[in-house]
């Protein structure tokens, strides 16, 4: 396992500020909350001097590995990478190790060693799904209360670890059981087509709530919901991840009761631990921990709406 050195080379590139030149390979753009982490990226990126060179890997991881040995053979200055799933990193993180090209990652992990990259920013995904899962517990109606969950991607480290940290919040409670759960791939269509087999499957058992893994899914499943004649939002309680804008819209008509914050601005923190490292190899710590808040719909959703709408969701 190779360890990333700063070389004599490489800090002599940080007294450049704006000669430093950042590789992005980002997963594509399945939801609001990635367009908007794209466009702050790139804002951050301008506003520090920073040439950013962005490639959509469009769902596959193949493309990622693909961008990252390009960014490789262009000598950029560091990788920031988004990963689609959290296996299969390891040859192409040691081929930028080699090469003394410090790796961020955002927002997603992967399962190789710590010491193929520098840090990762992110937030606690499994708190996320635990904090989800407790709001479920504690506003369910009386009784039994029969959940549906549509998960992220498979194989990435949101869905692996919001299912994990809802199952935690929700074992032990009374009454909850999750009767189905399927991935919705963490996009809008995904997350209606899902709900509608669900709706279907379960025509005549009552469903008490939807988990989604994030908030695209949740919207499209209450569209699918309100085409089945239901009140999303009271019939079937909603509550998922990512406060984007249309989500508080929803919360604002009583169609979605609460959603967990994930900031798209990854791209602030990972931007300052690269230019302490580039000014003289400073170490940031393996994690950089963003903030996970719940919302709810005594949150003033519109004034939440109002807030988020022009940030590039
Ligand atoms: O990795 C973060 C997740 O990816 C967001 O919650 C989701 O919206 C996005 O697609």
């Amino acid at each position: 396992m190779k360890r990333i050195l700063l070389t004599s080379a490489a800090l002599l590139a940080g007294t450049a500020a704006s000669a430093q030149t950042v590789g992005f390979s980002q997963i594509g753009s399945e939801s609001g909350w990635r367009a908007a982490e794209t466009t702050l990226t790139r804002q951050e990126a301008e506003a520090r001097g920073i040439d950013l060179r962005f490639s959509d890997a469009q769902q596959r991881q193949e493309n990622q590995i693909a961008a990252i040995r390009s960014f490789v053979a262009q000598g950029v200055d560091a990788i920031l990478l988004a990963p689609v799933v959290a296996t299969g990193w390891d040859s192409v993180l040691e081929e930028a190790a080699e090469a003394d090209i410090p790796v961020v990652l955002l927002d997603r992990r992967v399962d190789s060693s710590e010491d193929l990259y520098l840090t990762a920013v992110g937030s606690d995904l499994v708190h996320e799904g635990e904090v989800a899962g407790q709001w479920l517990v504690d506003n369910k109606p009386e009784g039994e209360c029969r959940v549906v969950e549509l998960q992220g991607t498979t194989g990435s480290s949101p869905a692996i670890d919001r299912a994990t940290g809802f199952r935690n919040a929700i074992d032990g409670a009374e009454g909850i059981e999750i009767v189905r759960s399927q991935t919705g791939d963490f996009t809008r269509s995904g997350g209606k087509e899902v709900m509608e087999s669900f709706l279907q499957a379960e025509s005549g058992n009552d469903i008490c709530a939807l988990y989604a893994h994030n908030d695209d899914m949740a919207l499209g499943a209450i569209q699918a919901i309100n085409e089945a004649g239901m009140n999303p939002g009271e019939d079937i309680l909603i509550v998922s991840i990512d406060a984007v804008p249309d989500i508080f819209q929803a919360m604002a008509n009583g169609d979605a009761n609460a959603t967990v914050e994930l900031t798209p601005n990854m791209a602030g923190p990972a931007f300052d631990a690269l230019e302490a490292y580039w000014a003289d190899g400073t170490e940031p710590e393996k994690f950089i921990q963003t903030e996970s808040r719940l919302y709810t719909q005594d949150d003033d959703p519109m004034a939440e709406y109002e807030a988020r709408k022009d940030l590039g969701y």
